[in-house]
């Protein structure tokens, strides 16, 4: 049985943030100049991180939590339990729309992010998430 995630308190968002400050250090943001960084917590103990990638063609540009997904499922799965998103100063920024999906996917109601307004269930910042239930009869 999957443990139960470590409550918000109980976790270093400082050291969480610092995986996603580096992984913004990444970023190639050449075209929006606003570099982006993530980084998330694994139930089996594992930490992925992203930073977003933009394109030519401006409409195709990965968002930092593309990378992320991606690094989680390449790295052997897993649920995400605890997420965080810096902006190019190393500030905490909320997760784009589109992305708390692939958030919801992976990390489900109870994930807990990191927002500016403090420590929120991905619940509170996606509400009535449309997810993997509702394609199951
Ligand atoms: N961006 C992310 O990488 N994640 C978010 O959650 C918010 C937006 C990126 C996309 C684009 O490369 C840049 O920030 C400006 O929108």
């Amino acid at each position: 049985m999957t443990p139960a995630p470590a409550a918000a308190a109980d976790i270093d968002w400082e050291a969480l943030r610092a995986v996603a400050r580096e992984a913004m250090s990444h970023a190639y943001a050449p075209y929006s100049g606003y570099p982006v960084g993530v980084a998330a917590l694994v139930d089996d103990g594992r930490t992925v991180s992203g930073c977003n990638v933009e394109n030519a063609s401006y409409g195709l540009g990965l968002c930092a939590e593309c990378g992320l997904v991606s690094e989680l499922q390449r790295t052997g799965g897993g649920r995400l339990t605890h997420f965080t998103c810096v902006d190019g100063t190393g500030a905490v920024l909320v997760p784009c729309g589109r992305c708390r999906q692939l958030l919801y996917e992976f990390g489900g109601p109870g994930l807990l992010l990191e927002t500016p307004a403090g420590v929120l269930p991905l619940s509170a910042m996606l509400p009535q998430a449309f997810g993997p239930e509702h394609l199951t009869p």
